[in-house]
């Protein structure tokens, strides 16, 4: 049980991973875009994260405001990446703000999950 734990964290951390890094494939290329491959990445990470979320496999209580604050900021970066790819087939891009705001609570969920204990 502890094993398939570990493989689920695992691939959370994919995701994470996908959307992470294609989000940082356009930033230093300067493209204001947002990609198929974020969603994904969003995707895998927030069902991954959802088993996750139940306490199956562990010994010790769960964070439970850690958890629903990780949610909350899962949300908020696929409804950026919702109003992003709207926007892209308009415009051709999406608001520098938005941009930038998808890659900052990316990150700003891997730290919640590794510093807040
Ligand atoms: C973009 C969104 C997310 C990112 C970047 C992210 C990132 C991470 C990272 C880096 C870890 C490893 C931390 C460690 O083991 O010390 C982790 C663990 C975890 N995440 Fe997420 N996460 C995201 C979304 C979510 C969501 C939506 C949930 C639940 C609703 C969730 C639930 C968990 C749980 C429960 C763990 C701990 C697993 C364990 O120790 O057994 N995550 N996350």
């Amino acid at each position: 049980m502890e094993t398939l734990r570990h493989v689920v964290l695992l691939v959370h951390l994919v995701g994470f991973a996908l959307l992470f890094g294609a989000w940082a494939v356009e930033a230093v290329n300067r493209r204001y875009k947002v990609t198929r491959l974020m969603s994904y990445g969003l995707l895998i990470a927030g069902v991954a994260g959802l088993a996750l979320a139940a306490p199956w496999g562990i010994s010790y209580d769960m964070n439970y405001v850690k958890i629903g604050v990780k949610l909350v900021v899962l949300l908020a970066i696929g409804a950026l990446l919702g109003i992003g790819s709207a926007r892209q087939r308009r415009n051709g891009s999406v608001p520098p703000a938005l941009f930038w705001s998808i890659g900052v609570l990316t990150l700003v969920n891997a730290g919640i999950a590794v510093l807040w204990r």
